[in-house]
């Protein structure tokens, strides 16, 4: 068991700006071990998971989760000299974390982003052996139809023989809509492969990344913590409430 000062403790989450953890604490809003902590130097274990703000027990000391819903116009990076990035989406705090998007989507795709400081986690989802199914909703130029999704499914291949691996797509309505499942993440593949198949991409959004599913609740910009069961189920896709 080691302690730590809970000021630090509660400024690591990145919720949290170390002036808004004074008034917290100030406020009596802080819970350790089911007392209040008014002291900014009083320790606790950040393992135990009994620190409670606002009544909602607090992780600190672990790594942060997030799940952003991309709006159109930003980059997928950490940073970039000349346009804006998804990071200034997040609250000061939670950038200093060092969060990372894991994996890219191209500046005008919207929908989930997942952003972590977890390296190994993001590794075993971005890993090509992992085969992590990505689900996205395009909208076409053109009708989709029963023979572009056999094309799919039959892994297509596009300019320069680069060849893709199977590939879902289910036409929704008239076909000008669909959902496409990719289990790699080759460059603009989604809208490649489209585009191949004479129907280029007008618009396009992704819904899931294996057990996750954008929340319908954010909207274009808006961002919220993963919660611990879907933390559990990325790093375990069997894990069960
Ligand atoms: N495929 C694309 O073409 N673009 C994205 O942003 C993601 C997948």
């Amino acid at each position: 068991m080691s302690l730590e000062r809970i000021d630090k403790l509660l400024a690591s989450t990145g919720r949290w700006s170390r002036k808004e953890v004074k008034q917290l604490l100030r406020q009596g809003r802080v819970l350790v071990n089911g007392r209040p902590a008014a002291r900014p130097e009083e320790k606790a274990d950040p393992e135990a998971g009994d620190i409670l703000v606002d009544g909602e027990r607090v992780a600190c000391g672990g790594f942060v989760y997030v799940m952003l819903h991309k709006p159109a116009g930003l980059l997928s990076a950490t940073e970039d000299p000349r346009q804006p990035t998804v990071m200034q989406l997040l609250p000061p705090p939670l950038r200093r974390r060092g969060l990372f998007p894991v994996g890219r989507l191209d500046k005008d795709t919207t929908g989930l982003l997942l952003l972590t400081d977890d390296g190994a986690l993001a590794h075993a989802l971005l890993s090509p052996k992992r085969h992590v199914d990505k689900v996205y909703l395009a909208q076409v130029e053109g009708r989709v139809d029963a023979q572009d999704a056999a094309a799919l499914a039959g892994g297509l291949v596009l300019g320069g023989g680069l060849r893709c691996l199977p590939a879902g797509l289910e036409p929704l309505g008239d076909g000008s809509r669909c959902l496409v499942t990719l289990r790699e993440g080759k460059y603009h593949q989604v809208k490649r492969m489209l585009a191949a198949r004479g129907k280029p991409v007008l618009a396009l959004k992704r819904l899931s990344m294996g057990p996750l599913t954008l929340d319908g609740k954010l909207e274009p910009g808006q961002w919220r913590y993963l919660t611990p069961f879907e933390v559990a189920q990325l790093k375990n896709p069997g894990a069960r409430p």
